[in-house]
């Protein structure tokens, strides 16, 4: 059977209003461009014509525009998960015409082949390559490709030439039995290999392939900034002391770091301290940061879900394909976050907050504890099974309207009992071995700004006794503060003092 040819607009009439289609891609890299587009366009000639169409889109975590953003603006999607980051898909979440469930990006495969999202009725990838006997090279991420092209009924591939054919090898595919049948999975360092360099799919389900030349749609980053800078270096301070006094294996242990410009920041503060020692990362998404690292000789190794660098990162990788090879491993999400094998390996995880509380409780995903910014993405897998997990941000946001440390977090993706260590660019808090009195003595008098250090000790006064003191009721006034006054600063104690 030989591989047919189609155009994007040919693909797109396989998606049928209702179904459930699932995309390759992980973040913006290794996403579809030019058939999801194809099908936002027909969505819209569908609406046009009085007739419904809406699809359920599951893909490995977020997107790019492309595909979350036309789709979103083409008024197409039904039900979205596991992970987003568009901002017309944000919008229209937070105006509840999209439902978003945000999963463990671990988890959704195997929810996916539990059937607890309903069937998968069409997978749209993105290869470098296909073989007239069905294995297809995926690109810059793997994603939950393996499960979508072995559930769904048909198959779409963009193939495209922008992507180097130097990418075949770096992919390790593997897929888990479900339980009862489910086995040990045998990765005991970062750069162990399970599975095989590409996807093996049913040649009858393929319904056609889309020729295409198109970069990756990630997004640039904001250069590290003073704050960004000094948090990188608190985290690498404190790393290069657990290794000095052996709590850190002379080894080392394989870093997570997690996504966005923070998280890049620090990674590269991270990178730079001499007194850590040239590491591997076992984590879920490699951002430009790392790659830099790696020509530096200060990253040895890094084993991901994606390679979510911008192009022309992304360029110099392939311009040093013979680099790169045998320092990068891509593997499907549910492998890169594996719970058994990030407890295994000993992995650092270093990720984002939006806010904490003082007791170490972690809001990663909602603004105000009610809408929706990005998702809990890979953090929960890492946070929950890490050899230790730290939380970072900046001390406030918003020109210091915010402090991003408060009473009680607005909403909780990450409990107290998980998280081990909060770093911002004010200190460190080593939140290990101590009861929740003793967690919050240590974030205010570390971490917190000096605009909101007495408004929280006060707090823990009014809060008074307890095993995790709280005053109920002003457990969200800096929240309340804010909306009110526009301004946390503009809580008063005396107000819930009765
Ligand atoms: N209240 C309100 N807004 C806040 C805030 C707070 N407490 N803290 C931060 N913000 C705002 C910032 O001001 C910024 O707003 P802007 O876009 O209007 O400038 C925005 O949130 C994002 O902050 P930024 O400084 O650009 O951070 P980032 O790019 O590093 O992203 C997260 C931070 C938390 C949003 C991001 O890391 C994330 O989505 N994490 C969850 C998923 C995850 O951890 N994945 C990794 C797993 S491997």
């Amino acid at each position: 059977m030989s591989l047919k040819f189609i155009t994007a607009e040919e693909a797109a009439d396989f998606v049928k209003d209702g179904d459930n289609v699932g995309f390759s891609g992980f973040t913006p890299a290794g996403a579809p461009k030019i058939i999801s587009a194809a099908i936002a366009e027909k969505a819209i000639a569908e609406h046009a014509k009085g007739n419904p169409f809406m699809i359920g889109v599951f893909t490995g975590a977020s997107s790019g525009n492309s595909l979350d953003g036309a789709l979103t603006r083409a008024k197409a999607i039904k039900f979205r998960a596991p992970y987003q980051t568009n901002k017309d898909m944000r919008a229209a979440i937070n105006k509840g015409e999209v439902q978003y469930e945000d999963l463990h990006l671990s988890e959704m495969a195997q929810q996916v082949r539990y059937g607890f999202l309903g069937k998968v009725n069409v997978v749209v990838i993105e290869a470098c390559d296909v073989t007239q006997d069905g294995k297809v090279y995926l690109t810059t991420a793997v994603g939950n490709v393996p499960t979508y092209c072995r559930l769904a009924d048909k198959i779409l591939i963009e193939l495209n030439s922008h992507h180097s054919k130097g990418l075949i090898g770096m992919h390790d595919i593997y897929e888990p039995a479900d339980p009862p049948y489910r086995r040990e999975l045998g990765v005991y360092t970062p750069s162990t290999r399970i599975g095989v360099p590409y996807v093996q799919v049913d040649l009858s389900k393929i319904a056609g392939i889309v020729e295409s030349n198109v970069p990756d749609e990630a997004r640039g980053f904001v250069a590290a900034d003073e704050i960004t800078t000094k948090i990188g270096q608190n985290v690498a301070a404190f790393l290069a002391n657990e290794l000095k006094i052996g709590r850190i294996p002379s080894t080392f242990l394989p870093i997570q770091s997690g996504v966005g410009n923070i998280a890049n920041a620090v990674l590269g503060a991270l990178g730079q301290d001499k007194d850590v020692p040239a590491f591997e990362m076992y984590t879920e998404v490699i951002q430009d940061s790392v790659i830099e690292l790696m020509q530096q000789g200060r990253i040895k190794f890094g084993s991901c879900c994606s390679l979510t660098v911008t192009d022309p990162c992304l360029q110099q990788i392939y311009d040093n394909i013979n680099f790169f090879k045998d320092k990068v491993i891509m593997r499907p999400a549910e492998i890169s976050n594996n719970p058994e094998i990030i407890r295994r390996l000993g992995v650092i995880s270093i990720n984002t907050a939006i806010e904490a509380d003082i007791y170490g409780n972690i809001n990663s995903t909602h603004i105000g504890g009610v809408k929706m910014m990005n998702g809990i993405g890979g953090s929960g897998d890492f946070t929950r099974n890490a050899y230790m997990s730290i939380f970072t941000c900046p001390s406030i946001a918003k020109e210091g309207k915010i402090s991003a440390i408060v009473p009680m977090v607005s909403h909780l993706d990450h409990s107290e009992h998980s998280v081990k260590v909060l770093i911002t660019e004010l200190g460190v808090a080593d939140l290990r071995g101590k009861s929740p009195v003793q967690k919050a003595h240590a974030i205010i008098e570390n971490c917190v700004h000096p605009d909101y250090k007495q408004l929280l000790w006060d707090y823990i006064k009014l809060a008074g006794t307890g095993h995790t003191p709280h005053r109920i009721n002003a457990a969200l006034a800096f929240h309340v503060a804010l909306a009110q006054k526009g301004d946390m600063k503009a809580v008063n104690w005396a107000d819930y003092e009765k």
